[in-house]
């Protein structure tokens, strides 16, 4: 069994993903209680692709969260460093062009994408001020980014039961119905020290990003950041 730790090795990342792979919908869904597809709504809206628009998935895991955009006509290539994700993705939707890539040296040519999003993914990568370079390098003039990361509730007494729920009931639950709960320490660990809705906006922006705003969705459990190539 594998988990990363704070200094997110990308072997050690990349590792936990594939041991989690298989199981990584059902536990998201379950440890969520039922939220994820809520976010994941919200992520499609702030995208808008429209049909026949180029649109980057990094970090797209299985691929659940790229199939919307090609149900709304988009090319959607989801992006992964994980092989176990991607070869999961592929069973499930062959459709999609699942494609190899490390964030922080995507495999893609310069200005090629009308919108660019990453979903519960930048906060596992170790360099973010790197990636979020590389998602401006492909991204077309006028392009936009999405990203779509857990944050910090903005009100007291939501943040204290967040905490208490997070650190205490994830792991416990994680146990029962995933392939590796260490995994889910991981999580909540991560997303502790993950930079609050302000500083991300600041990360973009210092990365180039033009028009930076976010969005707080249940509380800013999770945060939506937008942002346009100049
Ligand atoms: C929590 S999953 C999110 C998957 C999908 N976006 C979703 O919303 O379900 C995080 C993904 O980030 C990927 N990841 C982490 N660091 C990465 C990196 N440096 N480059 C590419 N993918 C990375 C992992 O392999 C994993 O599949």
């Amino acid at each position: 069994m594998t988990r990363a730790s704070l200094d997110k090795q990308p072997h050690e990342v990349a590792a936990m993903f594939d041991d989690v792979a298989p199981k990584y919908d059902l536990t998201n869904d379950v440890l969520s209680l039922g939220q994820t597809r809520l976010w994941r709504k919200a992520v499609v809206r702030a995208v808008d692709a429209r049909p026949g628009e180029r649109v980057l998935d990094l970090a797209a895991g299985t691929g659940t969260s790229s199939q919307p955009f090609a149900a709304a006509g988009a090319y959607v290539v989801p992006c992964d460093f994980s092989l176990g994700m991607l070869r999961e993705g592929r069973k499930r939707q062959p459709h999609l062009p699942f494609t190899a890539g490390d964030a922080t040296r995507l495999p893609f040519a310069d200005g090629v994408f009308d919108a660019v999003t990453i979903s519960f993914g930048l906060r596992n990568v170790q360099d973010t001020d790197a990636a979020l370079a590389e998602l401006l390098r492909v991204t077309k003039p006028g392009g936009r980014v999405v990203i779509c990361e857990f944050s910090h509730p903005v009100l007291a007494p939501l943040r204290t039961v967040y905490t208490e729920y997070l650190m205490r009931a994830l792991p416990p639950i994680a146990t029962t119905v995933c392939s590796n709960p260490d995994a889910y320490v991981y999580l909540a660990e991560s997303i502790r020290a993950w930079p609050d809705q302000p500083a991300l906006a600041a990360r973009l922006q210092k990365a180039g990003w033009s028009k930076v705003a976010w969005r707080n969705l249940t509380g800013g459990i999770v945060a939506l950041h937008r942002g346009v190539r100049a």
